[in-house]
C-alpha cells in the first residue's frame, strides 16, 4: 500500500524480517518522545515490555490483534521503518489503538495520519464500532492529532506498569 507521502514509500503488515528494524525505529521514537516527559529509565523499561522480539512476534499471524509498518526506502540503502501502529480487538465490537509512532524527521508530514487511516481500517475489518486509546497526560502533540482526527477525552487512568512506574494517562475514544 502507497502510504501518500514523502516519508514513506509503503505500509505493510508487520513481517519477520521487519521486527529488529521496527524496535530500532521505536527507540528512536520513544526517546524523542518521552524523554522529557517520562522518569528516568522508564522509556527502556515500556519499550522491554512492548517492543521485545516475543512481544512484536505475537502479531505475527495473530487474528485478534495488528501491527502495521511504514517503510522508506532510498537509493541501494536498506529499508527503514519510519513509523508503525498496532491494535487489537478489546471485544466483538470494540478495538484499542495500542501505538502510533512516527520518526521526529516525519512528524507533520502526513505519515502519522496514513498510519491512523490503516489503523482504522484494520478496526473495521475486525468488526469493530469503537476504538479507543489511551495517551499520557503531558503528551500535547498526540493529543491534538488525536483531537483532529475525532478522538475525545472519556476517562483517566492510572496504570502500575511494574519496577516502580506508572503510566498517568487519558484514555480517548470515537466510533470507528
Ligand atoms: C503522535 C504523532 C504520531 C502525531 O504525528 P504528527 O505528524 O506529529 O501529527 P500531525 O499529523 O497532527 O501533524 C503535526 C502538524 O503537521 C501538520 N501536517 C500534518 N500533515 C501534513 C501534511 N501532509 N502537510 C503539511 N502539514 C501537515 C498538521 O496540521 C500539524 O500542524 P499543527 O501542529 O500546527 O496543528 C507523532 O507526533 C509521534 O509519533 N509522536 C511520538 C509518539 C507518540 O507520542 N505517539 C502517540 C502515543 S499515545
Amino acid at each position: 500500500m502507497t502510504a501518500g507521502t514523502g516519508c514513506a514509500t509503503a505500509i505493510e503488515g508487520l513481517r519477520p524480517d521487519l521486527v529488529v528494524p521496527t524496535q530500532k525505529c521505536a527507540v528512536r521514537v520513544w526517546h524523542a518522545a518521552y524523554d522529557a516527559l517520562l522518569p528516568a529509565g522508564q522509556v527502556e523499561h515500556m519499550l522491554a515490555q512492548r517492543n521485545s522480539v516475543a512481544a512484536l512476534e505475537s502479531y505475527l499471524g495473530a487474528v485478534d490483534r495488528w501491527f502495521d509498518v511504514a517503510l522508506r526506502q532510498s537509493g541501494s540503502a536498506a529499508t527503514e521503518v519510519v513509523g508503525y501502529t498496532s491494535g487489537r480487538l478489546t471485544s466483538p465490537t470494540s478495538a484499542r489503538l495500542e501505538q502510533i509512532y512516527v520518526v521526529p524527521d516525519c512528524w507533520g508530514s502526513g505519515l502519522a495520519q496514513a498510519l491512523l487511516d490503516r489503523a482504522m481500517s484494520r478496526a473495521e475489518d475486525a468488526g469493530a464500532e469503537r476504538i479507543d486509546l489511551t495517551v499520557n497526560k503531558a503528551n500535547l502533540r498526540a493529543q491534538r492529532f488525536y483531537a483532529r482526527n475525532g478522538f475525545a477525552l472519556v476517562d483517566e487512568v492510572i496504570t502500575d506498569i511494574g519496577n516502580g512506574f506508572v503510566m498517568d494517562d487519558y484514555v480517548w475514544a470515537r466510533p470507528v
